[in-house]
């Protein structure tokens, strides 16, 4: 099978909008590969704020992005032999990765690297500009959103979960500004394919998000 014939999901949204998981279940029932796009950009953003190299420096970036040495296996993501898997979902990586998102040569230096997850029997793939810019063939393309109180009040849960501090007002704020600039910025913004399916989860459990999926790929696919 080339490279284009192999199947493609791609999840895109807003952050917090539940897309995470409903890739990450989708891809285990039908055993495709997962491409977490956004944790490209975190690893980038935690490189950059680690090295202390500045958002103006644009090229400097770009080339931590292009030598990323990431290895993602099950629920950990290495970068050389120390595990960020945790590290990268800290809210200040999140906020300087949808900065460092906004230039373009950051997201040419990751064009090529999300290309090579497309591999046999298929991938589901989540991010922002999945079926917009990384995989225009995909054959299905979802569009998951939910109103920016269902996104905090689950952000909110999901950092208190994982051992962070969180305060909902300083949450809301935070994705307000998070939306603006990823639906803003001039490169790659985040809006949803011609051809996607819309799917609006704030009164819907991940469970029934996961089956709308797979109920959407079972008629797409021969
Ligand atoms: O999905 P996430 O919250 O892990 O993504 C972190 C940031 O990365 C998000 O604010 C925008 C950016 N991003 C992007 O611009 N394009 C993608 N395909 C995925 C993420």
């Amino acid at each position: 099978m080339s490279h284009s014939n192999v199947p493609v999901i791609t999840i895109d949204g807003p952050t917090a909008s539940g897309k995470g998981t409903v890739a990450a279940r989708v891809a285990e029932r039908l055993s495709f590969h997962l491409l977490d796009s956004g944790a490209l950009y975190r690893l980038t953003a935690l490189q950059a704020m680690r090295r202390g190299v500045e958002l103006r420096d644009e090229h400097g970036i770009a080339k931590l992005a292009e030598h990323l040495q990431v290895r993602f296996t099950g629920h950990d993501i290495f970068i050389g032999s120390e595990n960020v898997a945790h590290a990268i979902r800290a809210e200040e990586v999140g906020n300087m990765a949808s900065k460092i998102a906004a230039l373009p040569a950051v997201r040419q230096a990751l064009f090529a690297l999300q290309l090579g997850f497309r591999e046999a029997p298929g991938l589901v793939a989540d991010g922002r500009d999945m079926g917009t810019v990384i995989f225009p063939t995909a054959k299905l393309k979802v569009f998951l959103t939910a109103s920016v109180e269902a996104r905090a009040e689950r952000r909110y849960k999901q950092l208190i979960d994982k051992g962070f501090s969180a305060n909902m007002d300083d949450l809301l704020a935070d994705l307000q500004a998070r939306d603006e600039r990823d639906t803003k910025r001039a490169v790659a913004p985040l809006v949803p394919a011609a051809d996607a399916h819309i799917l609006d989860t704030s009164h819907m459990s991940a469970q029934d998000a996961i089956e709308q999926v797979l109920a959407w790929y079972a008629e797409v696919k021969e």
